[in-house]
């Protein structure tokens, strides 16, 4: 019989060797993966194993400022998502893959093409997060001397998701014939030159690849300021956040979904996850040890000047046991604003010193840690679920491979038994395990209006 329940979904989120910031130094963490294939086949067969949705590999095109601390002591170097997912296709057979490109630092013929190749070579599975990249000194790395302002880096990602979409779309499904008794490859009325003019981009298309097994690619957004939100309502069909609280959560759900109408969309076109880092121990003081064990890794000037750089001001300069000090409004920022906002709310709601801080955000980077036993992990993932706060969680691993494992051997199997989550994939593409169904193609929708 089909299972009617509502069921939660699951990203598992390959962050460096964990997403402990002191992950790196953890003793069962296996640091010396970083750079070989074996360590994210392993990641990806787990998750496969545990039935996930999707796996997702974060990017940012940069180094962070400041080397001393970046570089000496945390782990900021990444192998490139695409090349890794690509390989990872081939050792999985169900599992989604999503990677992030920036649309402030690339060009949308080259996302276009290269997420309807993994679509095509995994059999429709590929998912692109498009993101507009908050790190400022990325632009030196791409021949520009400023990072765009916030608000036009998504007026850019708009025209370049509506490219990429055009171009996913230039090919109508049934455009391919492959007949070589009459020697007709395709259908040229059923492919079509997207002529793209605007502000950013000129491109003419079609797509060098035909259309994909999910029709497009699953479109994935992971900004959540005000620009952010209305970007995803308009166009997303995940999104990944973070949020300390239900009520945070709950808000951000609504507002979010409440925007779709305006563009024509019902509120199940869109899944919204936010991040979740697990510590996990048999009994509740054996999880706490754990996140302990794991704080006191962090080198304190590695959590300082973290905050600092999400913060856009140098706290070093500001006694560690006073209080945070006035901060200009986020309209201000122009790096990512939620996560500036996020940290900021919880400095003033609980009116944290700087220590204290530093202390909470520096493992999970503002996203929420959770450290208990499998049940209250479980417990923890139902509650935001049926309180309106989420679809379900991208599962951040504080260490690998044993957070991971840990979730899927542990926590798993408690979802399941409340009937929380599937016992087995029911379909084959990312989109089917999302319950999304394809959007119709531009281009047909506009032939359409023509006749009519
Ligand atoms: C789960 C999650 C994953 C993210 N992944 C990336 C990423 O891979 N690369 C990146 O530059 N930003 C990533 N971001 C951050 C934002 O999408 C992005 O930097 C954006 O500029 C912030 O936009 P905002 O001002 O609308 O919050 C991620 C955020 C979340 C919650």
């Amino acid at each position: 019989m089909a299972h009617t329940q509502r069921q939660l979904h699951l990203g598992a989120f390959v962050y460096g060797v964990g997403h402990h910031i002191a992950a790196w130094r953890y003793p069962e963490t296996n640091t010396q993966g970083l750079f070989t294939f074996d360590f994210y086949k392993r990641f990806a067969q787990t998750a496969e194993r545990g039935k996930f949705d999707m796996i997702f590999i974060e990017d940012i095109p940069a180094l962070p400022e400041h080397l001393e601390t970046s570089v000496q002591y945390t782990v900021p170097v990444r192998a490139e998502p695409l090349t890794l997912l690509s390989g990872l296709a081939s050792v999985t057979s169900r599992i989604g893959l999503a990677g992030t490109v920036s649309t402030t630092y690339s060009e949308p013929y080259h996302v276009a093409r290269k997420f309807a190749s993994l679509d095509h070579l995994s059999r429709g599975r590929a998912a692109w997060n498009a993101v507009t990249t908050s790190m400022e000194i990325t632009s030196q790395n791409f021949g520009q001397d400023h990072h765009l302002d916030h608000s036009v880096r998504y007026e850019r990602a708009e025209e370049f998701v509506e490219v990429v979409t055009s171009l996913w779309d230039s090919w109508e499904e049934d455009a391919l014939h492959i007949d070589k008794a009459s020697g007709l490859f395709a259908d040229a009325d059923k492919v079509h030159a997207i002529d793209h003019r605007g502000r950013f981009f000129n491109v003419k298309g079609p797509l060098s690849v035909p259309r994909t097994p999910q029709g497009r690619p699953v479109l994935v957004q992971a900004g959540s300021s005000d620009t952010g939100q209305n970007f995803a309502a308009k166009t997303a069909e995940v999104v990944f956040t973070a949020w300390q609280t239900l009520e945070e959560a709950q808000a951000f759900y609504d507002s979010l979904k409440g925007r779709m109408e305006r563009y024509g969309r019902s509120r199940d076109q869109l899944k919204i996850l936010p991040g979740v880092l697990p510590v996990i121990g048999s009994r509740e003081r054996e999880a706490k040890e754990k996140e302990a064990q794991l704080q006191e890794l962090v080198l304190p000037e590695v959590g300082l000047s973290m905050v600092s750089r999400t913060l856009r001001i140098d706290l070093s300069a500001y006694p560690l046991d006073g209080p945070v000090p006035d901060l200009p409004d986020a309209a201000e920022i122009n790096g990512g604003k939620s996560r500036y906002q996020l940290l900021v709310d919880m400095a003033r709601r609980e009116q944290l010193t700087i220590r204290q801080l530093v202390a909470r955000v520096t493992g999970a980077r503002g996203h929420k840690t959770i450290s208990g036993t499998p049940e209250q992990i479980a417990g923890h993932l139902e509650s935001w679920f049926v309180n309106g706060g989420c679809d379900g969680f991208n599962i951040m691993p504080p260490y690998l491979p044993g957070g991971l494992d840990e979730f899927v051997e542990q926590v798993i199997p408690i979802l399941q038994a409340r009937g929380l989550y599937r016992t087995e994939y029911s379909g084959t593409t990312l989109r089917e395990h999302l319950g999304l169904s394809v959007p119709d193609n531009k281009f047909l929708l506009k032939a359409r209006h023509q006749h009519a």
